[in-house]
């Protein structure tokens, strides 16, 4: 049995990205493995929410992780700001990380572009903080998507350099894992090669979407005025919606759709409305538990309140013996 951790931002609904490039290995994981599943709350900071968004934010992605599937009796269910440990560890990781390859992140070089005004130094220590988060539980494996790649492998750096520093097989080296031999990623309803709430809100279904909203939106999707040759490549957002049909429909609908465009008959318009029909009924059980969920504080807080307790155990481990480790011993 290993141990696997992984988080997401509370940042609002789970979308259909965030499902199958991760919360679906969570589900699978909880079966085989010791796992920790968390809320992100420290990381979502960088954005500056309101009191009030944020403390709706981690309830709406505690809702959707049930509703989604996963067992608070299984795994180990939890709020990353419930386990202050992770931010002493994440103190004693800075002070190995370096300015240069923090500043060379993907994700950072991102955010400077998209939000110049609000470059904080929590951004620029993202891969240290989310290295603490899976290193406190000395996790062999993180199921995440594609665009966590970068930020595992940072992991697995400031892991190894611990390591070597204090010249002890201290910590092991997570990798991120999915269920499929390739890390997934989900496209967006917009045209792009993936669908992101933080980048664009009107590429996302969301879980909780009800039937109408699903409807507009895949309607609405960016397709193009067709294959004018017969076996034509597939222009990105023409991918994007195979892709999705791939996601909810069956083999055959899928099968259909493709030979009308490799014949130059296909109508967008029947494809969307065939996309849109699977998604609802795909949708909808994850949407009514989510509507069971939502308004049942007490129990909400329970598997908080149990989750907290469970995650310290291990952290408050690793912490004790990470301190003696660096020095911090008695006299
Ligand atoms: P967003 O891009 O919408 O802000 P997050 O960055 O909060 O999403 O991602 C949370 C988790 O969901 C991460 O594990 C990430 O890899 C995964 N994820 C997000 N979007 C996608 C996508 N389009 N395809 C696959 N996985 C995704
Ligand atoms: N960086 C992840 C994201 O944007 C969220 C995250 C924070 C995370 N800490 C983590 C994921 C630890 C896996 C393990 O989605």
């Amino acid at each position: 049995m290993k141990t696997v951790v992984s988080g997401i931002r509370p940042t609002g609904n789970i979308h259909l990205g965030n499902y199958f490039g991760a919360i679906v290995n969570f589900v699978k994981m909880q079966h085989e493995h010791q796992c920790y599943f968390f809320i992100a709350d420290y990381h979502s900071l960088t954005t500056h929410p309101t009191p009030a968004d944020l403390n709706d934010n981690v309830r709406k992605v505690l809702v959707n992780y049930l509703a989604a599937g996963l067992d608070p009796e299984k795994s180990i269910l939890y709020r990353q700001s419930d386990l202050p440990e992770t931010a002493e560890l994440y103190l004693f990781l800075n002070m190995n990380a370096y300015i240069g390859e923090l500043q060379r992140v993907a994700s950072f070089k991102d955010k400077i572009r998209t939000q110049p005004n609000n470059v904080n130094a929590g951004l620029l220590t993202y891969p240290t903080l989310m290295a603490a988060d899976i290193i406190i539980h000395k996790a062999h494996m993180v199921p995440v998507g594609k665009d966590q790649e970068q930020h595992l492998e940072m992991t697995r750096n400031f892991a190894t350099r611990f390591n070597n520093m204090y010249q002890t097989p201290y910590f092991p080296e997570p990798i991120a894992f999915s269920f499929g031999e390739q890390l997934v990623k989900v496209p967006g309803l917009d045209g792009s090669t993936k669908m992101s709430k933080s980048e664009n809100e009107n590429s996302c279904i969301y879980l909780s979407d009800e039937a109408s909203a699903i409807r507009k939106k895949i309607m609405r999707a960016v397709s193009d005025s067709g294959p004018t040759e017969p076996n034509q490549e597939k222009p990105i957002p023409i991918q994007n919606l195979f892709s999705l049909m791939k996601i909810v429909s069956k083999e055959e609908t899928l099968q259909f759709f493709n030979e009308q465009y490799n014949e130059c008959k296909i109508r967008y318009g029947d494809m969307k409305k065939q996309i849109a029909e699977d998604m609802i009924v795909f949708c909808a059980p994850f949407r009514e538990r989510i509507l069971e969920l939502e308004s049942d504080t007490a129990y909400l807080q329970k598997v908080l309140d149990m989750g907290a307790e469970k995650a310290r155990i291990s952290a408050a481990q690793t912490l004790k013996e990470v301190r003696e480790i660096i020095g911090f011993r008695k006299l």
